[in-house]
């Protein structure tokens, strides 16, 4: 009974087969490349793979995502439709979200781009800004990481709403819910933080139309997928001032390329994909934890669903 392991930089396969070979004895770990026997293969646990990787295994039986999203593995136009995933997520994934979020929700809230622009120019000039009651965050997705998020920032003083497909209660927490639930959350939101998945629902989400119904001067955070955003709606927004400043740490491609308008842009802040990688040693210890019990009923806690993508 095999585990195969992929990602895409070869030396993390051999780093991650090593690493689930000392967590899981008696279980055969292999880096899929180097699999001379795809019928022995039961298990894939995978970042990014590449199409065709899955169907290459007639007995698969799941799919671990290294990651919260499931959407790179359901891009593979050639996966088995059957074969179950389990993502992995956790507190650590949670903790290093929430410190994102609140890090770059205080930047905009407290204006810090312009306050360094003034300092570049020995420039005394004090920002005030609202207290944190008075001004309005919105998070989209209150799944593990947004209702997180949105309780952070609650507890940092903000007001705070949050939108999701089903109706959620979450302790101060204003909260919204579906298309209509869209129309309402949206004209409050001065900071806009996603944390949705990328589904075919969610695709494109952050457009000229949903920049159009946030008050004026909104900023954007986009921590979920570089696919939820349009990138030319956005530099539209920031051109007309719709839209005041955005913080982007997942991009359409990525790396981004290293001509993309978003690096150079003096109203865009870029992190490379890092507002929260799971910490491999923790992330190790749950994907075994999940494979045992997979194995053992056939279940684990962190399933996901992929009919409905996420
Ligand atoms: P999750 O637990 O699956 O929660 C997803 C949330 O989005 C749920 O509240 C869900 O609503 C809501 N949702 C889904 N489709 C929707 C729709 N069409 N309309 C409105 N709400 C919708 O996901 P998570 O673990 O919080 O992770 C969210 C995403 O963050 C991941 O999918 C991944 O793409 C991204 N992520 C990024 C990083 C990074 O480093 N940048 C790290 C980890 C994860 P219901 O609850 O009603 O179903
Ligand atoms: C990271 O992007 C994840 O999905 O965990």
């Amino acid at each position: 009974m095999t585990v195969a392991v992929y990602l895409p930089l070869e030396e993390k396969t051999t780093w991650w087969v090593e690493m689930l070979q000392g967590l899981l004895p008696g279980w055969d770990i292999a880096a899929l490349d180097d699999i001379t026997d795809p019928a022995a293969v039961r298990h894939a646990v995978v970042w990014r793979p590449r199409p065709g990787d899955m169907a290459r295994f007639p007995n698969l039986e799941v799919i671990v995502s290294i990651g919260a999203g499931i959407d790179h593995v359901l891009a593979d136009p050639e996966l088995p439709k059957d074969v179950p995933i389990i993502r992995t997520v956790g507190d650590d994934l949670t903790q290093r979200m929430r410190e994102y979020v609140a890090l770059h929700v205080l930047r905009h809230h407290r204006d810090m781009p312009r306050q360094l622009r003034a300092q570049a120019e020995n420039d005394w000039h004090a920002i005030v800004v609202p207290v944190a009651p008075n001004r309005t965050i919105g998070v989209m997705g209150l799944g593990n990481l947004g209702a997180a998020a949105a309780k952070t920032l609650a507890g940092l003083g903000f007001a705070t709403r949050g939108w999701s497909k089903s109706p959620k209660t979450i302790d101060g927490v204003e909260t919204f819910s579906g298309a209509d639930g869209l129309e309402k959350f949206l004209p409050e939101c001065e900071i806009l933080v996603n944390l949705l998945p990328l589904t075919d629902s969610t695709a494109g989400i952050l457009n000229a139309d949903l920049f159009g119904k946030l008050p004026k001067g909104a900023c954007v955070i986009n921590c979920a997928r570089g696919g939820h955003l349009v990138d030319d709606d956005l530099l539209a927004a920031l051109g007309s001032g719709q839209i005041k400043q955005a913080t982007l740490d997942v991009f359409h491609i990525e790396p981004l390329p290293k001509d993309h308008a978003f690096w150079t842009h003096p109203a865009i802040t870029v992190t490379p994909h890092v507002a929260s990688q799971i910490d491999a040693a923790t992330g190790g210890r749950l994907i075994a934890a999940n494979l045992r019990a997979f194995a053992e009923t056939g279940t684990c806690p962190d399933m996901a669903d992929a009919a409905r993508g996420y």
